[in-house]
């Protein structure tokens, strides 16, 4: 389903709420949240809290807001936080590790979207006087927000198991953790389990208007609750928040995510038959299409093309561009999309 005659494929954060969701929105019970008053928010949490596997959760405002309390409630001021260079937290969230948590990242490479461990284990830091501790590990599932590659269990477990050896804590920025849930075929509880912190955005494939929540816990989040009201992020009758987003983490929002994944698959079979362009091999295993144009053609012109016949597609770096399927994108929409490539790729040479 385009909207204004759009088909919509930068992002699955560029969904407008589905007609549940607004039907959530027509007076639902509400309270004083910084209060832990507020009947819909409680749901929420208790409801992310179940699916997530942990004891407690809270709602904070977005993804970025979840990522900095989580990291503020696991270090200390001056840690070392191990970080993936392709992550979210490390490359999107205008350095608030350094000027917000006031810890170093510690970049870790993870070539094919899975988490080195014997890397990971080689940057944990020995005890001195000299060296700053390693505070936490920072994952995130999916991962590589241009490649949304879900991180197996084998090795988030393995991750797990070193950061118990090494006493390092986990946080799992799971911005994306049912699609990757959904496409691994395991319950999300189970990618969760070894993270001190968890959180999952509402806004993404499952389509809520604002909104994540970060569970862990009931003395972590008690905690974390402490470091959100310091960021500002204290709200009142979030309410309003949360009954879309109960809406978001129904049974219904999270099995429509396996629809979102087929559609990708079939983008991304389609686009592999089309010559001048490379598919991503492990690119649509979720929701995510990442295809590179030949270096010989044109780049902008096959950008703004597609932007002409009103299909938004987002360039990230070079001559490589994502698709991102969600619930207002058809099976009709992804035949009219892999015609408009073949057409607008035969102006890019
Ligand atoms: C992996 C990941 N983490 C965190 C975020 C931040 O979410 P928000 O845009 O709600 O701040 C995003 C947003 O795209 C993301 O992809």
């Amino acid at each position: 389903m385009t909207v204004d005659g759009i088909i919509e494929l930068r992002s699955d954060t560029f969904t407008q709420p589905t007609d549940a969701m607004w039907e959530a929105l027509d007076r639902p019970p509400l309270g004083d949240d910084i209060s832990q008053e507020d009947p819909t928010v409680a749901r929420l949490e208790r409801r992310a809290a179940s699916l997530l596997g942990k004891e407690d959760a809270l709602l904070a405002i977005s993804g970025t807001m979840a990522n900095q309390v989580a990291v503020m409630t696991l270090t200390e001021r001056g840690d070392e936080v191990i970080v993936s260079d392709r992550s979210h937290i490390y490359n999107l969230e205008v350095a608030a590790l350094a000027a917000l948590c006031q810890v170093q990242a510690r970049p870790v490479h993870s070539a094919d979207g899975q988490f080195d461990s014997a890397q990971i284990s080689s940057l944990i830091r020995s005890p001195g006087i000299q060296a700053p501790k390693t505070g936490l590990i920072c994952l995130e599932n999916t991962h590589d927000l241009n490649q949304g590659i879900p991180v197996t269990l084998e090795n988030m477990r393995r991750v797990g198991e070193l950061s118990r050896d090494a006493g390092v804590p986990i946080y799992l920025d799971g911005a994306r953790i049912f699609n990757a849930a959904a496409a691994l075929e395991v319950d999300a509880g189970e990618l969760t389990q070894d993270a001190s912190l968890v959180q999952v955005c509402l806004t993404k494939g499952l389509g809520a208007p604002l909104g994540s929540v970060l569970a862990g816990t009931q003395e972590t989040i008690g905690r974390a609750r402490h470091m959100k009201q310091r960021l500002g992020g204290g709200m009142r009758q979030a309410g309003i928040i949360a009954a879309p987003g109960l809406v978001a983490l129904g049974d219904e929002r999270i099995a429509a995510l396996r629809e979102d994944h087929r559609r990708a698959r079939v983008l991304r079979a389609a686009l592999r038959e089309v010559e001048g362009l490379d598919v991503y091999p492990r690119a649509t295993l979720t929701n995510i299409v990442k295809i590179q144009l030949d270096a010989a053609l044109d780049a902008g012109r096959f950008h703004s093309g597609l932007k002409r016949r009103g299909i938004r597609i987002k360039p990230v770096g070079g001559a490589a561009f994502r698709m991102v399927t969600h619930h207002q994108v058809s099976d009709e929409d992804i035949s009219v999309t892999v015609c408009a490539i073949r057409e607008v790729l035969t102006t890019c040479g």
